[in-house]
C-alpha cells in the first residue's frame, strides 16, 4: 500500500451542509471538477438519501469525475446504502462511506441502542455496502469520545466485514493533538487486520485544533485525512485541506509523507469556492487569506528583499498566488488574457474563454488598468455555473445629501419565467433604497445581517466587491458580486441572495442533516 497521505475532500458533503455554504447542482459539479483538477484522492459528493436533490448531485458528480474516487455517505441502514449505491452507479471509482456512532453518549441519547447493537449494525452496514462496491469506508461517529477498546472491537469487525478505510471522526471538535494522536497509535496496535486497512482522520474545529489534530493523526499512522477547502463545515468547520497539504509539504523533513495534491491549484480552488458560495475567508487565513503572503512591516520587507527566506516559509506561487500586480490593458488580446489566466491557475475551455474575453474587454473599456484580482473575478464568473431566476435589467438611483433629502431607487428585473417587474422605493441612503426596490420587485424580504464593500485593486476606477449576508424565511444566505460601480455590485449581491433563496425553495429543504 502506498505511503502517501490520501486527501479525502468533504467540501461537498460536510462543508456544503453548513449554513451559508449550500450550492446548487451546477455549482457542486463545478466544484467537483475543481477538486478533481486539484488532485484530491476522494471527493465525498454528498449524502444521497437525504433528498432527491442530494441524490441527483451525487449521481451527476459520479458521472462527471474521472480522476478521483467519488464517495457517497450512508447511515448503516439498508435504504441509505441502496441510495448511495444507485447514485454511484456511473462512477469510475465509487466508494460507499457508511457510519454509525460508537460513543456511549450517542448510543444512549441519540440512537438509544446498546454497544452490541451498534456493532451488529456496523457489520451489517459494511457487508451490505460491500455487495455493491469493493471500496467501503466505515466511520465511527464521535470516535474521539468513544471507549478506545470498544472502538477497536468495532473497527476489527468492520475490517472483517470488508471495510478498507476506517475513519476516526472527532465529530464535536473535542480532541487535542496528543490525545487524538495516541488514539491512532492505540488503534494501530489493537485493531485486528489493521495492516489491510487505511486509518483516516476527520476533525472539526470547535477548539481551533482541527488541523493540528489531523497532523497528529498522520504522525501516528493515519494515511487518509478528511478535510474541506477553506475549512468550511459544520459549526466552526472541518480541518482545512490547504493547511494540511502545505504543512506536510513545508515540513516534509518532519512528517516524511506527502500528498498527491497539485499545490499550485490551492488558491484558485479556494477562490472558486468563495465565488460559488459567497462565503469569504478571513484576510489572515493561513495559505489562502489575502494577507497570507503580504509583508506590511518595514523590517520584514527589508529582510524579504535581502533574502526571501528570512520571513517566508512558502513561496506564494507554490499555492497558486501570483506576485504580479499590473497585467493587461485595453489593447491586450485573447491570447494574452488566456496566458495570464493560466498563470493565475485558470485554464478555461474555448467557450468560457470567449465569455471571459468579452467580460475583460468590457472591463478594460471602463477602467485603465486591469489587475490580477479583476481577472480572477472574471474567470470565477465564468466557472460558477450560477443561474437566476432573477436578473437585473436596469437600475436608477437618485442620491441625496442633506437633512431632508430622500434617496430613491427604481429597478427593472426579469424572472426566468418571463415576468419583467419594475419597482421603486425610498431609503435612508442609496443602498437602502435600491435594496428596498429589489425586495419589493422580487416579493422577497431579506433581513440583512451583513453588508460589506471593498475595493479589489487600486485606483479610482478599481472594481468594488460587495458581499451581502441575510436571512430569508429562516435561511441564512450569502451573495457576492463585483463591478466597477459599487451600487451595481451591491444590487447584484442582494439579487444573488434572493436567487439562492428561490432556488432552495424550489429544491425543498433536505430531509435530514447528518453530523
Ligand atoms: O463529523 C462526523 O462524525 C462526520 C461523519 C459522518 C463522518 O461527518
Ligand atoms: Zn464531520
Amino acid at each position: 500500500m502506498s505511503d502517501h497521505v490520501r486527501i479525502f475532500d468533504t467540501t461537498l458533503r460536510d462543508g456544503e451542509q453548513s449554513p451559508g455554504c449550500s450550492m446548487s447542482m451546477a455549482q457542486k459539479l463545478a466544484m467537483a471538477r475543481a477538486l478533481d483538477e486539484l488532485g484530491v484522492d476522494v471527493i465525498e459528493a454528498g449524502f444521497a438519501a437525504a433528498s432527491p436533490d442530494d441524490f441527483a448531485a451525487v449521481q451527476a458528480i459520479a458521472a462527471a469525475v474521472r480522476g478521483a474516487s467519488v464517495a457517497a455517505l450512508a447511515r448503516c441502514q439498508r435504504g441509505d446504502i441502496e441510495r448511495a449505491a444507485a447514485a454511484l452507479e456511473q462512477a469510475a471509482a465509487p466508494r460507499i462511506h457508511v457510519f454509525i456512532a460508537t460513543s456511549d453518549i450517542h448510543l444512549t441519547h441519540k440512537l438509544r441502542i446498546s454497544r452490541a447493537e451498534a456493532l451488529e449494525a456496523a457489520v451489517a452496514g459494511v457487508e451490505l455496502a460491500r455487495r455493491y462496491c469493493s471500496d467501503v469506508e466505515f466511520s465511527a461517529e464521535d470516535a474521539s469520545r468513544s471507549d478506545p477498546a470498544f472502538l477497536a472491537e468495532v473497527f476489527s469487525a468492520a475490517i472483517e466485514a470488508g471495510a478498507s478505510t476506517l475513519n476516526v471522526p472527532d465529530t464535536v471538535g473535542y480532541a487535542i493533538p496528543a490525545q487524538y494522536g495516541a488514539l491512532f497509535a492505540y488503534l494501530k496496535a489493537n485493531v485486528r487486520g489493521i495492516e489491510r486497512a487505511v486509518l483516516s482522520s476527520h476533525c472539526h474545529d470547535d477548539l481551533g485544533l482541527a488541523v493540528a489534530n489531523s497532523l497528529a493523526a498522520i504522525e501516528n499512522g493515519a494515511r487518509q485525512v478528511e478535510c474541506t477547502i477553506n475549512g468550511i463545515g459544520e459549526r466552526a468547520g472541518n480541518a482545512a485541506l490547504e493547511e494540511i497539504v502545505m504543512a506536510l509539504r513545508t515540513r516534509a523533513n518532519h512528517f516524511g509523507v506527502g500528498t498527491r495534491i497539485r499545490s499550485e491549484r490551492l488558491y484558485p480552488t479556494s477562490r472558486q469556492l468563495v465565488s460559488l458560495t459567497g462565503s469569504a475567508v478571513a484576510r489572515n487565513k493561513a495559505i489562502v487569506g489575502e494577507n497570507a503572503f503580504a509583508h506590511e512591516s518595514g523590517i520584514h520587507q527589508h529582510g524579504m528583499l535581502r533574502h526571501r527566506e528570512t520571513y517566508e516559509i512558502m513561496r506564494p506561487e507554490d499555492v497558486g498566488v501570483s506576485r504580479s500586480q499590473l497585467v493587461l490593458g485595453k489593447h491586450s488580446g485573447r491570447a494574452a488574457l488566456a496566458d495570464r489566466l493560466k498563470a493565475l491557475g485558470f485554464e478555461l475551455d474555448e467557450a468560457a474563454l470567449n465569455q471571459a474575453f468579452a467580460a475583460f474587454k468590457a472591463l478594460a473599456d471602463k477602467k485603465k488598468e486591469v489587475f490580477d484580482a479583476d481577472l480572477e473575478a472574471i474567470a470565477l464568473g465564468q466557472n460558477t455555473g450560477e443561474q437566476g431566476p432573477w436578473r437585473l435589467l436596469a437600475a436608477q438611483i437618485q442620491g441625496a445629501i442633506g437633512r431632508d433629502a430622500v434617496p430613491s431607487a427604481s429597478v427593472r428585473l426579469a424572472h426566468e419565467d418571463g415576468r419583467v417587474v419594475q419597482e421603486a422605493a425610498v431609503g435612508d441612503g442609496p443602498v437602502h433604497a435600491i435594496f428596498a426596490a429589489i425586495e419589493r420587485a422580487t416579493g422577497t424580504p431579506v433581513r440583512l445581517t451583513q453588508y460589506l464593500v471593498r475595493s479589489l485593486s487600486t485606483g479610482e476606477d478599481a472594481q468594488g466587491e460587495a458581499r451581502v449576508e441575510g436571512e430569508v424565511e429562516g435561511m441564512e444566505l450569502r451573495g457576492r458580486a463585483v463591478s466597477t460601480d459599487v451600487l451595481e455590485a451591491s444590487a447584484l449581491a442582494l439579487i444573488e441572495v434572493i436567487n439562492r433563496a428561490e432556488r432552495r425553495r424550489i429544491a425543498q429543504p433536505s430531509a435530514e442533516a447528518v453530523a
